[in-house]
């Protein structure tokens, strides 16, 4: 791509269109619906097990202690170990993790005040079965054996914390030797072919393996890290999960094999046996980082009506909740295992960093974490910048700078943005998520996997102060035609290689995209893998609200996304900042 003569930019507007948040338009999750005012509801709950040392059924009864009768009834209550359920009565039971959640049946929905309804269930455990120690009706927490209600231990207690503040302190990384071999049998790729790049989950048959492009399986790549771990007093394992039903919504590159009804086969056939996986003893000494879910929840922010941006993909994921049900699924779940860190991914400055986008997204985040019996204390933090090409940090001007009085928020590269690169929104973002209700301690990652801009193209030192766009063009690593650009981008490089700690509360960069891996298709390839061709990926394309109407930027000929794409490793080798 030429940085010197650009097509002429177009405004964009769409990021900016100040229209309805989407997170208004959310619904408040299952808890409190239908239900009598919580303010004036008490109850107690009275549970019983009958344990015959492998299973037990468990009986449970509601009693209404409070004026008003209930109009439907919602029941959490959490274990401490390993139980099961197998089979409830008289309620609609399911489990997420150690929480169990039980909705009226409907015509058990009314408990008058006095009255009691009774629902039981059989479950099947290993080692010792603690009866629960706190139950919450439509949200409110009950009292027990007649005791009034009362302040008590969350829905979902997590075990208690062996995780450290920062898992990459201190530790090696898992190469992926799949990645490694691809990449040492490049010229010059045995340079960093050494480098850890993340395992992807993006399709049901990763987790078993043995397919075409998925040649590792996830136990497999444990079993190595164990071997490789034994260098190491500390070991980080990586893996992405993505793999929501519909998903990718704004794009078509990387849809995927659900469609976006299909909320159940994401639970049970992709997350539960993940989780069956990491949760092993056998790997409880590694930390096993997860990488949650790809930019799906801030889809929901930017590219839902009334924007400019809406993709009818993102407005039905919206309107059905499945995106938010699929990631509180997977946090809770994997977040069940003491040694996982999840965590979730954030977007991109390029996106999420307009105040439109910022506060709306970091509210939709909170409210995702806490439903389904998800909690803050699943999230260890957030990730920025996967598989995208934003800079870290932008060396020759910051969002403070100004030109002639004018500051670089009004140049048409910045147009409004409050930041200019990865590194100052990812401090930014979290001090919004702490805000939300996020814990003190997350920690953040940035994926530095392509994001270098190195090369001869790359400014040597900030522009010329005679206006502030020419200050903007002419210090800008970023050589995009506009931050919106996603796919195979032209011109970019390797950044910096993965290091923990690199500032404080950035817990590491990381290279989670694996480099030479496509981002999506430059032309139309029928596949069995879900994936569309989405013209972004196309050089020729002129582009859409999403990029603000600029050319795509991306290379030509790339195969499918995920596939093996020699001629970007090698100009991501040739581009890499720091060079290699
Ligand atoms: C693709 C995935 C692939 C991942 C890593 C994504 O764009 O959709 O199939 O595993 O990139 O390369």
């Amino acid at each position: 791509m030429s940085r010197t003569n650009p097509p002429p930019r177009r405004r964009r507007r769409a990021l900016l269109t100040a229209g309805a948040l989407a997170a208004t338009a959310l619904g408040t999750g299952g808890m409190m619906q239908g239900t009598a005012s919580a303010a004036d509801f008490a109850c107690e709950v009275d549970y019983s097990a009958n344990d015959w040392g492998s299973g037990f059924t468990a009986n449970l009864s509601i009693t209404n202690t409070g004026s008003t009768a209930t109009n439907g009834w919602t029941l959490t209550y959490s274990y401490a170990g390993n139980q099961r359920l197998s089979q409830g009565w008289n309620g609609q039971w399911s489990q997420s993790g150690q929480t169990v959640t039980v909705r009226d049946t409907g015509w058990n929905g009314a408990i008058a005040p006095n009255a009691t309804v009774s629902t039981g269930a059989n479950f099947t455990y290993s080692g010792t079965n603690a009866a629960p120690t706190s139950f919450a009706v439509n949200g409110v927490t009950c009292g027990e054996d007649g005791g009034g209600p009362g302040p008590g231990p969350g829905p979902d207690p997590d075990p208690p914390g062996d995780r450290v503040d920062n898992p990459y302190e201190d530790a090696g990384v898992y190469v992926n030797p799949d990645w490694s071999a691809n990449a040492a049998s490049e010229p010059g790729g045995s340079a960093i072919a050494d480098e850890p790049t993340a395992v992807w989950l993006d399709r049901r048959a990763a987790i078993t393996g043995g397919s075409a492009g998925n040649s590792t399986g996830l136990r497999e790549h444990l079993d190595n890290a164990l071997v490789q771990a034994e260098e190491h007093e500390n070991f980080v394992f990586q893996v992405v999960v993505y793999n929501l039903p519909g998903r990718d919504c704004a794009a078509l590159a990387s849809n995927g094999e659900l469609a976006a009804d299909e909320i159940d086969v994401y639970k049970e056939e992709f997350i539960d046996p993940i989780a069956d996986i990491l949760g092993d003893p056998a790997y409880s000494d590694l930390r096993i980082v997860t990488i949650i879910e790809i930019d799906s929840l801030p889809n929901l922010i930017t590219n839902v009506s009334p924007r400019e941006t809406a993709t009818e993909n993102c407005d039905e994921m919206l309107a059905n909740g499945h995106y938010q049900e699929g990631i509180s699924y997977a946090l809770a779940t994997l977040g069940d295992i003491p040694n996982v860190y999840n965590y979730v991914d954030a977007g991109h400055y390029g996106w999420i960093g307009w105040d439109d986008n910022f506060g709306a997204s970091a509210e939709l985040f909170h409210e995702t974490a806490t439903m389904n019996g998800a909690t803050v204390d699943d999230v260890a933090g957030f990730i920025v910048n996967t598989a995208n090409y934003g800079p870290t940090v932008e060396p020759h001007y910051t969002i403070n700078d100004s030109v002639n009085g004018t500051s670089v928020r009004q140049s048409d590269w910045v147009d409004w943005n409050r930041y200019v690169d990865n590194q100052s929104f990812a401090l930014g973002f979290r001090d919004e998520l702490v805000r939300q209700g996020f814990n003190s301690e997350i920690g953040m990652l940035i994926d530095t996997s392509r994001n270098g801009w190195g090369g001869p193209d790359r400014p040597a030192g900030p522009g010329p102060r005679t206006d502030v766009n020419a200050y903007v063009e002419g210090s800008r690593i970023d050589g995009r035609y506009q931050a919106g650009n996603w796919c195979n981008q032209e011109g970019a490089g390797l950044g910096e290689r993965p290091t923990a700690s690199p500032v404080p509360n950035i817990d590491a960069y990381a290279w989670i995209k694996p480099p030479g891996e496509s981002d999506g298709a430059s032309r139309e390839i029928p596949n069995p893998e879900g994936k569309g061709f989405d013209r972004m990926c196309d050089p020729t394309y002129e582009g859409n609200p999403r990029n603000g109407y600029n050319m795509s930027g991306a290379l030509p000929d790339a195969p499918l996304s995920g596939h093996w794409f020699s001629a970007q490793f090698q100009e991501l080798l040739a581009n890499a900042h720091p060079p290699l």
